[in-house]
């Protein structure tokens, strides 16, 4: 059978790494036919010597990496990059019939209905899901999508998305206000890349992942609740209308859903190590506290708001995390920022196309980058 053709773009980063190391494990299904990241590095340079026939490229635009995506023809393209840096690669990808494995969540909360319109007609043409065509990596969603394998859409109450809190979950209101990069790079159960870490950190993160399971799986804003669950062994639960919930539980380790979302509809074996319910004796869920994390009933807003507020929202956070990891402002300031620029941007409609949405990133992103406020 011929082997499952993958184009990884952000290959240097988190999750580009632990695919490489998912497909390294199975090398008679997947080819690696396509490496792309930023500035490169040693990371990267390791995954040329292993893939030699592997198509590279550093430090390319958008642009290059669309064309990457489409000119070496791959079956999946996984979009690893932070940033909306692959967006216009995941439209090219869908509309040429390839599936995409995201974990790039921005491109789903700032790409919108333009990214799922596509998506839908991608799934359309080819007689197969939307999450077949559009396959989510970030770990609560993919534990909702498998969760609803199988399940009627219009039979579900509520997806729970679960949060492990962060290194702030104990802190007082002031310690995460003040909070310097160094304390916020702490994360106490993932490892991830510096923008993510710091958006669990304010969890806006969350904000984040409930507009994208809003987005993906059709849900209105108002029947997604988020549950801060230290232990990060559960990470997503579906209720349904009869009051049966299911959930779906793993260890930490994003090896899990990358695999699920590459071998779909197979489950291939990994190296991921099973969770010891035993161990862990027990486990705890509380609701999240928003007057703590402002950042996040700010994104949460901006998700219910719709129209431009979601896209402003990630152009502003992204920006806002930089500054904050610069030392311009404290953890305080993030939240402060967003709310500016979601109150200013928000209010404008929904992006039509691609070029609106890149548009108005740029226009916040400027916003974002000589603000001032208040701390
Ligand atoms: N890490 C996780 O566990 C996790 C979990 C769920 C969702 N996510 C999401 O997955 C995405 C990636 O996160 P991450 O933690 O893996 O981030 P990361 O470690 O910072 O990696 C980002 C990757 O993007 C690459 N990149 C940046 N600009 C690029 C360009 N112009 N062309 C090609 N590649 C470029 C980087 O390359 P260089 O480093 O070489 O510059 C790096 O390989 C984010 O959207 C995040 O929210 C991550």
């Amino acid at each position: 059978m011929a082997r499952i053709r993958v184009a990884l773009l952000g290959a240097s980063g988190s999750i580009g790494r632990q695919t490489a190391d998912v497909i390294s494990q199975w090398p008679d299904h997947f080819e690696l036919v396509a490496l792309a990241s930023g500035r490169g590095g040693e990371g990267h340079q390791a995954l040329v010597s292993a893939y030699p026939t592997a198509t590279s490229l550093i430090g390319g635009n958008a642009e290059d990496l669309k064309k990457l995506a489409l000119d070496t023809s791959p079956n999946i393209v996984v979009i690893a990059t932070t940033g909306l840096v692959g967006l216009p690669a995941t439209v090219a990808a869908l509309e040429a019939g390839s599936a995409v494995a995201i974990a790039n969540k921005e491109t789903i909360v700032a790409g919108g209905e333009v990214v799922m319109q596509v998506a839908r007609a991608a799934a359309q043409r080819t007689g197969s899901t939307l999450l077949e065509r559009l396959r989510p990596i970030d770990s609560e969603h993919s534990a909702l999508w498998q969760c609803l394998e199988g399940e009627s859409f219009k039979r579900v109450r509520t997806l729970w998305i679960t949060a492990s809190g962060g290194p702030f979950r104990e802190a007082t209101a002031a310690e995460i206000a003040d909070a310097r990069p160094e304390q916020a790079l702490r994360h106490p159960t993932w490892s991830m890349g510096a923008k993510i870490t710091i958006d669990s950190a304010t969890l806006v993160n969350k904000g984040l992942e409930a507009i994208e399971a809003h987005r993906l799986f059709g849900v209105g804003m108002d029947q997604i609740q988020i549950l801060i669950h230290p232990q990060s062994v559960v990470h997503g639960l579906v209720e349904f209308q009869d009051g049966s919930t299911k959930s779906q539980m793993g260890s930490p380790d994003m090896r899990g859903p990358i695999s699920f979302a590459l071998g779909y509809p197979e489950r291939m074996a990994t190296s991921t190590p099973p969770i010891d319910l035993a161990a862990h004796g027990s486990l705890h869920f509380s609701p999240p506290d928003l007057t703590r994390f402002p950042g996040l009933a700010v994104a949460l807003d901006a998700g219910r708001a719709g129209g431009a507020a979601p896209g402003a929202l990630i152009a502003a956070d992204g920006v806002a995390v930089d500054r904050f990891l610069e030392g311009d402002f404290p953890l305080g300031a993030i939240p402060q920022l967003l709310r500016d620029a979601v109150e200013r941007y928000g209010v404008r409609p929904s992006p039509k196309s691609l070029s609106d949405v890149l548009a108005l990133h740029e226009e916040v992103a400027a916003f974002a980058t000589e603000w001032r406020g208040v701390w």
